[in-house]
């Protein structure tokens, strides 16, 4: 514990003070009010004390003055954004964690609703162009989306359209070049490559420049990527790479509360020129209009330039000011790229403790051991991973259910992780809230658990 109070105190940049962190008493393990460790913020940040504050100021505006706040809001001497323009601030807050203009950017709807949206664009199979690239194993709801855009384009088997990329036998992770190799075999019936940014179960920071770009290389091909677990987490150039669309959710690492607003880009080369009979087809509604237009109720549709125009409804302001609350400690705290530098010394600190542990097994290693942990992240270098670690346990000897146990131990000693049956134990230290004494206390919960098996 000496050496992570020593870390703590010379990297002592971090944000706790401004998050709620969860105690004992208040997740009902003990009656002690010490906080708890909290290591889940790859499933759900924390809630920012001031989104509270931010909530309630709509809530007054509700109150107070109902459907005027539309148009001017009761609190805009304190800088609140009237209801119908209540995502614009956001945007430049959000801009530069993705890396992309302001006019990429639009905050709306949920992940998975913003994916679909985007591939009734972007998914436009022809004869000779059908097929998706995406990882094997890849988040359910992704899943669901590209077979039943399979479905809506009239393929009636869209198991052979879909081409799942997977790590090689024995390996944990997959390699960049079979995922270059497999767009080149396939390059002339390609339709789209549409990979996680950082993969929810391994947590396999993806090559999206690199990747990307080889793609672009055969013409018809688009790209887009889910960053779920790479927004906020990882620095992102999606406008410089290139990419031409991307979604993810803001209840991770954005700290925007469950089921928080979405967020999706748009690379601008899709979006001009923008005259009527020239734009994208797109799922269209009113608040991607011409917001100058928006009140006439034209039967005419002008999409703002830009992803704005990808809108359709009008957002939920309660979720919009919660994550743009979330997004000015982003900014408090000088942006993603200091984020990344102390998420990079915290998860790299993780993997020397979990090494030295005497439960851990190198995954190449093939020595017998009752009970063992291995990281199925790839953790050699840095571009390889974000903040999560996603830990496998099992057992030589045949005992089943190593996993459970370890992690019923770990929530009653107050280290919330998430589990992935049957093995896999997620943890991610949080850069804005957690510290190098957390990560300790995880490795050593972890291994007290090993211990009592
Ligand atoms: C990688 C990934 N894709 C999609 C989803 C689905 O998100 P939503 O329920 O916000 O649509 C999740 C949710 O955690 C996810 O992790």
């Amino acid at each position: 514990m000496e050496k992570a109070l020593e870390l703590d105190r010379e990297y002592p940049e971090t944000l706790k003070d401004e998050f709620n962190v969860p105690t004992f008493k208040s997740m009902g393990l003990s009656h002690d009010s010490k906080p708890v460790t909290y290591l889940c913020g790859n499933s759900l940040g924390l809630m920012p004390k001031s989104t509270r504050y931010s909530i309630n100021a709509e809530l007054d505006a509700w109150s107070n003055c109902a459907v005027e706040s539309h148009f001017e809001h009761p609190k805009k001497a304190e800088g609140k954004a009237p209801w119908m323009n209540v995502d614009l601030p956001v945007l430049p807050l959000l801009a530069p964690i993705v890396g992309a203009q302001e006019d990429e950017v639009a905050v709306m709807n949920s992940l998975t609703t913003n994916l679909n949206s985007l591939l009734i664009t972007f998914y436009r199979p022809t004869e000779k162009r059908f097929k998706i690239l995406f990882e094997k194993g890849s988040f359910p709801s992704d899943y669901y989306a590209f077979y039943n855009q399979c479905k809506i384009h009239g393929i009636s088997e869209p198991e052979k359209v879909l081409i799942q990329i997977e790590p090689r036998e024995g390996e944990t992770h997959i390699r960049t070049q079979d995922i270059l190799d497999t767009i080149e075999v396939n390059q002339d019936e390609l339709a789209l490559v549409c990979l996680s940014g950082v993969q929810y179960y391994t947590g396999q920071y993806f090559d999206i420049g690199r990747i990307t770009f080889f793609a672009h290389k055969f013409p018809g091909i688009m790209v887009g990527w889910d960053l779920a677990h790479a927004v906020g987490n990882v620095p992102l150039q999606l406008h410089d790479w290139g990419v031409d669309f991307a979604c993810w959710c803001s209840y991770k690492y954005l700290n925007a509360g469950p089921g928080g607003i979405g967020g999706l880009f748009v690379h601008s080369k899709h979006t001009k020129p923008n005259a009527t009979a020239e734009y994208l087809p797109r799922l269209a509604g009113w608040w991607g209009n011409d917001a100058a237009k928006r009140f006439q109720m034209l039967e005419v549709f002008e999409p703002i330039q830009g992803a704005l125009g990808f809108r359709q409804s009008n957002p939920s302001v309660i979720d919009t000011v919660a994550l743009r609350s979330s997004l000015e400690l982003f900014a408090k705290f000088n942006g993603i790229g200091e984020v990344r530098k102390r998420s990079l010394l915290l998860t790299n600190y993780m993997v020397e403790l979990l090494e030295a542990s005497k439960y851990y097994k190198h995954p190449l290693k093939m020595e017998e051991l009752p009970h063992y942990f291995t990281i199925l992240t790839p953790t050699g270098a840095d571009e390889d991973h974000g903040a999560q670690l996603s830990l496998y346990f099992d057992s030589d000897t045949g005992e089943e259910g190593i996993m459970p146990k370890v992690f019923q131990y770990l929530h009653n000693s107050g280290v919330i992780g998430d589990a992935r049956r049957p093995n896999v134990i997620r943890l991610a230290p949080a850069p804005l809230y957690n510290t190098f004494s957390d990560v300790y206390i995880a490795v050593n919960t972890i291994n007290e658990a090993m211990d009592k098996l």
